[in-house]
């Protein structure tokens, strides 16, 4: 392995060409920095990427030992080292050692089952699923039903995932308690907001006339005996393994709401889908795998051009939950301060992600991206199919506008008045879904997965573990018995409880 310190020096060392200056000086710049995966097109090219830029975070990934890592990842080997256990999220999807996707098939097959029993009406009619979960454990089945799940009809599902009291009361004012199954979803069952949550939506079903109210609860966990010991009967506990971290356990029983409303088949296509990114991932050779150019690119801007955040925009609809699936992924996984060996990062860990909607978007908070002083790299996602009765303009306006954003940010124009000119050459990159199914939004998900990956390997950092979230915990417990604060502290608490 060559030093990664020096290699660091030549990337830095790099030339700052436009964007428009790299396009006129290479013809295939195009083909070169995009790709097709799974029904997915790819296109980096208007990113400040080159292929001696390339070349040399081939080098500096090389130095430190992504391919191995990624092997290690794949293999199951113990890739997150604070808590001694690997990452088995890949295995799910039938791409991890033989013993972690057998061990997935399994409960797979317990969750199909459930989901046959529920469909054979062995809970009676039912017609509402409510959700219970927080950060993984809502955000993935969030995003899978809000996308996939709006016209198949089956189950009506509510995901509740705040402890604030309104947003249950807002699910449970729409649903009917004795049509209504309620999905517990935890991977380590303690997390005390949906635990409250959970006991309260038992609450209203008692309220309302339900008999056996955890007659009518799953679990899912990976911690299956502490479900039962809250009184989920152990029939109804769908678990998944320890080694699936939360933000990664959409493919595993976490994904239960979102295999039932969709039904089975489309669940193994979702998780087929993500396999082929995996596939991918795993075998193209460096400079075609897009996962890690994608995180050479959010590298570069990070350390060598300041960039501190990343902006993710969804033109469709059905993918608005995107973006806050990806600040959970991202942000949990690779915003950590110290590396492997334990060392302080010496640059920023991940940028902050953030992003919304096109083309709402645009009209909030684009003049920013376009004339503002900080270096925000942009990331498109849309899809070519339309799925809605109404007219054809509507998408032809929605892509029209998406794809004019990434041309502009690129190009610029100058003005006589300053006001009115726009310095160009701002990165972007665009993801063009064939369509918005489970094949395509599987990939998708697994190519930020694999990215995240990729970008944990270049940082040096384990993207595995979460312990920046305990303290914050602990306070708030703390803050329950009563304990003692700062004046700051003490004073909010005197306002809001007496
Ligand atoms: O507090 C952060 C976190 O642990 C996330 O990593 C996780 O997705 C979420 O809380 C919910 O945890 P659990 O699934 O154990 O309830």
């Amino acid at each position: 392995m060559t030093d990664a310190n020096g290699i660091w020096q030549a990337i830095e060392a790099e030339p700052r060409d436009t964007l428009t200056a790299l396009f006129d000086a290479d013809a295939g710049r195009l083909g070169r920095f995009s790709g097709e995966v799974a029904g997915l097109y790819l296109d980096w090219s208007k990113t400040h990427l080159t292929p001696a830029l390339v070349d040399r975070y081939i080098a500096f990934a090389a130095a430190r030992d992504f391919a191995g890592r990624r092997d290690a990842l794949y293999g199951g080997a113990v890739v997150n080292v604070t808590e001694g256990r690997a990452a088995t999220h890949v295995a799910e999807r039938g791409e991890g050692s033989p013993d972690d996707v057998a061990a997935a098939r399994t409960f797979h097959g317990r969750m199909r089952a459930l989901i046959d029993a529920i469909e054979a009406e062995a809970f009676g009619p039912v017609a509402h699923i409510l959700h219970i979960g927080i950060g993984g454990s809502a955000l993935g089945p969030d995003l899978l039903v809000d996308a996939l799940g709006r016209d198949s009809g089956r189950y009506e599902v509510a995901v509740v995932s705040n402890v604030d009291g309104a947003a249950l009361e807002e699910a449970t004012r729409r649903f009917d308690p004795a049509a209504t199954l309620v999905v517990v979803a935890s991977k380590t069952f303690t997390t005390t907001e949906t635990l409250l949550n959970a006991a309260s939506a038992l609450g209203w079903m008692t309220e309302h006339g339900v008999d056996d109210p955890y007659g009518r609860v799953i679990a899912l966990t990976a911690a299956p005996d502490k479900a039962v010991e809250w009184g989920v009967d152990e029939t109804r506990v769908l678990p998944f393994a320890e080694s699936v971290g939360g933000r990664y356990s959409l493919w595993s029983s976490i994904g239960f709401p979102a295999a039932l409303a969709l039904g089975w088949s489309a669940f193994e296509e979702l998780l087929e889908g993500a396999a082929e990114m995996d596939r991918h991932f795993r075998f193209s050779e460096p400079a075609a795998n897009l996962p890690l150019l994608a995180a050479f690119a959010d590298h570069y801007y990070g350390h060598v051009r300041g960039a501190e955040t990343r902006a993710v925009f969804a033109y469709d609809e059905r993918l608005r939950l995107l973006p806050s699936y990806l600040q959970q992924l991202e942000m949990e996984s690779n915003g950590k301060g110290v590396t492997l060996a334990g060392d302080p990062l010496s640059g920023h860990s991940a940028p902050i992600t953030w992003g919304g909607v096109g083309t709402d978007a645009q009209h909030a908070v684009f003049q920013l991206l376009h004339q503002g002083t900080h270096l925000v790299p942009v990331e498109f996602v849309a899809s070519v199919e339309v799925d809605h009765g109404f007219d054809d303009a509507h998408h032809r306006q929605l892509l029209g506008n998406c794809f004019a954003q990434g041309a502009a940010l690129m190009t610029g124009r100058t003005a006589e008045d300053p006001a009115r000119s726009y310095p160009g050459d701002r990165p972007s990159a665009t993801i063009l879904l064939d369509q918005v199914e489970p094949r395509t939004l599987g990939a998708l998900i697994a190519f930020y997965e694999a990215r995240v990956f990729a970008g944990a390997v270049l940082l040096d950092i384990n993207p595995f573990d979460q312990f920046g979230v305990e303290l914050g915990k602990e306070m708030a417990k703390a803050v329950e018995k009563g304990g003692e604060f700062d004046p700051s502290t003490t004073e909010l608490l005197r306002r809001a409880f007496g």
